[in-house]
This record gives C-alpha cells, sequence and structure tokens, in this order.
C-alpha cells in the first residue's frame, strides 16, 4: 500500500462512528441486519457443506480445553461460540460485538444460558489482561481496515494468557482463478457498494498470518474449509 493509502486508511480508523463501526453504512446494516442474518449466512456457506458443518470445524480448530477461559471478538449471532460451547460443554465463553441485535438474537439461540453474550468493542474490551487460554475472531475483520485490524489483533493478543493461544478465522486468499470468481458471486462481491470487497483484498493481500505477526502473535497453525474459501490460523503471543 502507498503512503497515500496508509494515512488514508488510518484517517479511517481513526474516524470510527461513536458506535465504534468504521462508517454509517456498516452501522446500518449491522443495526437491521440481525433478524436476517443468519439466512444469509446460512447461504454463504452452501458451497463449503453447510454452516454447522463449518462451525463444527471452526471450533475444532479452536482447540479449546476443559474448563479453560474463551473470549470470542465480534461473535455476531453466535454460531460459532454455541458450537464451541457444545463441543466442550465446561468452557467458559465470553462474546462481545459491538451490535446490540446480534447479541439478543446470539442470547435467544443460546439454549444453555452459559455463553456470557455482552455488547463489546472487539478493539477496546476493558477486559483484563493475559486473562483468557483463546482468544477467537470469526469472519470480522476482513471487514475493516487495516488499521482497525491491528488494533483488533493487538486486543486479543493483550488479554491473551502468555501460553494462551489466538485464533482468527479470515477469508483465504485463493490461487486459482475460478474459485476466486465462483467466491467472489456467491459471497455477493458483485453487490455495489460492497464496502467488504476491498477491506478483504487488502487482508488476503497482507496475509492474516503477516498481520498477526505485527501485532505480536507467531502463527503455529493453519487450517482450512473445503474448498478453501476460509482459513483459520491459530497463534500464539511472542515473548
Ligand atoms: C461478518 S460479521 C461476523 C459475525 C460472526 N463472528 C460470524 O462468524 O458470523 C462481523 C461482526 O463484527 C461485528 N463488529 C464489527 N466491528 C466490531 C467491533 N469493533 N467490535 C465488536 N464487534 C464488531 C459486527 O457487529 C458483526 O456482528
Amino acid at each position: 500500500m502507498s503512503a497515500q493509502g496508509i494515512k488514508a486508511d488510518d484517517e479511517k480508523s481513526s474516524q470510527l462512528r461513536s458506535s465504534g463501526y468504521v462508517s454509517r453504512l456498516e452501522e446500518y446494516w449491522y443495526g437491521i441486519s440481525h433478524p436476517f442474518y443468519d439466512l444469509m449466512i446460512w447461504f454463504v456457506f452452501l458451497p463449503l457443506g453447510g454452516e454447522a458443518a463449518c462451525r463444527r470445524q471452526f471450533a475444532r480448530w479452536v482447540d479449546v480445553q476443559p474448563e479453560e477461559k474463551l473470549l470470542s471478538l465480534c461473535c455476531g449471532t453466535g454460531d460459532t461460540e454455541i458450537a464451541l460451547f457444545n463441543l466442550v460443554p465446561t468452557v467458559q465463553i465470553i462474546a462481545v460485538d459491538l451490535g446490540a441485535g446480534q447479541i439478543s438474537t446470539a442470547k435467544q439461540k443460546d439454549k444453555s444460558g452459559s455463553i456470557d453474550f455482552c455488547v463489546g468493542n472487539a478493539a477496546q474490551t476493558g477486559l483484563a489482561a493475559n486473562s483468557f487460554d483463546r482468544v477467537l475472531i470469526t469472519l470480522a475483520l476482513h471487514e475493516m481496515p487495516y488499521s482497525l485490524r491491528l488494533k483488533v489483533l493487538r486486543e486479543a493478543r493483550r488479554v491473551c494468557k502468555p501460553n494462551g493461544r489466538v485464533v482468527a478465522i479470515e477469508h483465504a486468499k485463493l490461487d486459482g482463478k475460478l474459485s476466486q470468481a465462483v467466491r467472489y458471486l456467491w459471497w455477493f462481491g458483485w453487490l455495489p457498494g460492497n464496502p467488504e470487497v476491498a477491506t478483504s483484498r487488502d487482508l488476503q493481500q497482507r496475509g492474516l498470518a503477516t498481520e498477526m505477526r505485527e501485532a505480536g502473535l507467531e502463527a503455529l497453525e493453519r487450517y482450512t474449509t473445503d474448498p478453501s474459501w476460509i482459513e483459520g490460523v491459530v497463534s500464539a503471543p511472542n515473548s
């Protein structure tokens, strides 16, 4: 990215809305979308074998152990967190999202009532440093400009225990032109003004593991879905 591009990007994330969202459009979208967000996500995951299977796969990538503490940033309507709880019912989960509607939908879906879903800002959680065994960010960084992605990753590192793991799950960089085109079409890349197209492309070009390293996290493992549209990078805080 050029110096001008970096400046524009920095300005974007220093001019966050008072809600914490990067733009009025995103604020509006997440203000209204929670009633039909799950339907849209159901569609999005169809080529990957369905949402339920993918969420279970994400939960396995996180590899959380019984009794451990997990923080999920930008949890949305809570499907990965519920899959995690179903996999390891003794895990303690705190899950935050800026959207009050997302959080209320997540709470309704959590039949166990054991997951602590709450409204909060992933860039500044106010939670104690070094306090979580696992910190998870699922499919949210690609909607953020670079400087905000780094803030969120640094916050994930700050709250993660020194021997814990930060797991980021994101749009993977695809090599084949055909798979790039199919994913672009299936994931609404053609939608006029879709703001995630530029930020997702920027994330893929820079590389998720590279950005995690810039935030003080060392990538240890990488997983992908089949087809490899989504990657999960498991990392540890640098000492
Ligand atoms: C594409 S959705 C992903 C939701 C969920 N993790 C999933 O896998 O379905 C992105 C989510 O990030 C949330 N979000 C965006 N910026 C945020 C921030 N700074 N702090 C917390 N949540 C944020 C949005 O409200 C939205 O629910």
